[in-house]
């Protein structure tokens, strides 16, 4: 019986959220358990938590913190992980993101088990690290933020 198997995959992926990356965890990013190690995945949270903001910020940004991580399922050899990311705050330097994270199992292709959920913010910073204001100039929130 496979671990994940209480949890009824999902048949789709999120259509309200907007796909930021794409990747396959190979065998050098495993654990001591030979699942995928809990770092690579924060590194790549990290990486897809970045795209949305970067078209705020327009310039140099970096991470401030990680509200949330969530380990929901483990993460395998081989899964096509798919991370999607919508906005839930934009203050005056700084964005919050939330990513939730996808694996399909090559097992079970097709059918979809979230194994990820994380919630990160990003500050707009200036050349000397320090928090700059994000450009209003054409910023345009997303609907739920409006
Ligand atoms: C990012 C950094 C410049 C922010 O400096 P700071 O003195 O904390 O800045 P402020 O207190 O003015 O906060 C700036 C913004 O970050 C937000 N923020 C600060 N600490 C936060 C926290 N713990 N959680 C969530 N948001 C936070 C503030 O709310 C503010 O956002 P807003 O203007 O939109 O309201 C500074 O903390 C830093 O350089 N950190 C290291 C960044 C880094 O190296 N990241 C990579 C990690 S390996």
């Amino acid at each position: 019986m496979s671990r994940d198997s209480s949890l009824p995959p999902q048949t789709a992926l999120p259509t309200d959220r907007e796909l930021v990356l794409k990747v396959i965890p190979m065998p050098g990013d495993c654990n001591a358990n030979g699942d995928i190690f809990g770092g690579w995945v924060m590194a790549q949270v990290d990486l897809a938590g970045a795209v949305l903001p970067a078209r705020y910020v327009r310039g140099r940004m970096a991470t401030v913190a990680v509200n949330q991580f969530v380990f929901k399922q483990p993460v395998r050899v081989g899964d096509i992980l798919s991370f999607f990311a919508h906005i839930t705050r934009v203050g005056r330097t700084s964005v919050t993101v939330q990513v939730e994270v996808f694996a399909e199992r090559f097992s079970t292709q097709g059918q979809y088990v979230k194994v990820t959920e994380a919630s990160l913010t990003y500050v707009a910073i200036d050349l000397e690290g320090r928090p700059r204001p994000i450009p209003r100039d054409g910023l345009e929130l997303p609907g739920h933020l409006a």
